[in-house]
């Protein structure tokens, strides 16, 4: 069975397996990058990060979920609460990432509509997701919950372009 959790203490050995799997990949979303040597003092960032504390400059709160799976995270999401000019652009309101050996069993698509559910529970009428034209995958999982491409653009921050979905939140899920 699979649940959306938030970020907790007795998961630390799943995180540093997770993080282990990742190798040299690119970690999405970007609190995967956050050191977690001291794992409470990671946990308790990402609870700050989500409650508005400590942000740094430009940043807006962000909650992290974990999805769980036999005790395990398998997945890993981000929600932003709100939007600037520059995460328009850039970041979008979401951002995610499935373990390395669970990923092509449909676990992003199920954490991105869980995820949406968490959106419109915040609020949110809209969510606005951007990745890489490049990512098919991210691409695929984006349009199977409800995203219509709205942009597709180049930035001088990547190479590459970029394409930005807009996803309605159904407030009947929430
Ligand atoms: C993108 C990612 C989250 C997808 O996770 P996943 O759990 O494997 O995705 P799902 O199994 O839910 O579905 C993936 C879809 O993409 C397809 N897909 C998977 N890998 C693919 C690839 N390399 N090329 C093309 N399509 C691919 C799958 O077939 C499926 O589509 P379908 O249902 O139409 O067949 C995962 O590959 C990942 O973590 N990548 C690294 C981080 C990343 O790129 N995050 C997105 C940043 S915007």
């Amino acid at each position: 069975m699979r649940s959306l959790i938030t970020p907790a203490l007795e998961y630390e050995e799943s995180y540093r397996s997770y993080i282990d799997e990742l190798g040299d990949a690119e970690r999405y979303p970007f609190t995967l990058d956050f050191e977690f040597d001291d794992f409470s003092a990671l946990v308790t960032r990402l609870d700050n990060f989500s409650l508005g504390i400590d942000l740094p400059d430009d940043f807006v709160p962000n909650t992290t979920y974990w999805l769980v799976e036999d005790g395990e995270i398998i997945g890993v999401f981000s929600l932003r609460h709100h939007m600037t000019e520059r995460l328009k652009r850039l970041g979008g309101h979401i951002g995610f990432g499935v373990r390395p050996s669970a990923q092509g069993r449909g676990v992003a698509k199920e954490l991105l509509r869980q995820t949406l559910a968490q959106a419109g529970r915040l609020g949110l009428s809209e969510v606005l997701v951007v990745c890489l034209k490049e990512n098919v995958a991210s691409s695929r999982v984006i349009e199977a919950n409800g995203g219509a491409l709205e942009s597709e653009y180049s930035v001088p921050e990547y190479d590459g372009l970029l394409l930005r979905y807009a996803i309605p939140i159904d407030k009947g899920t929430s």
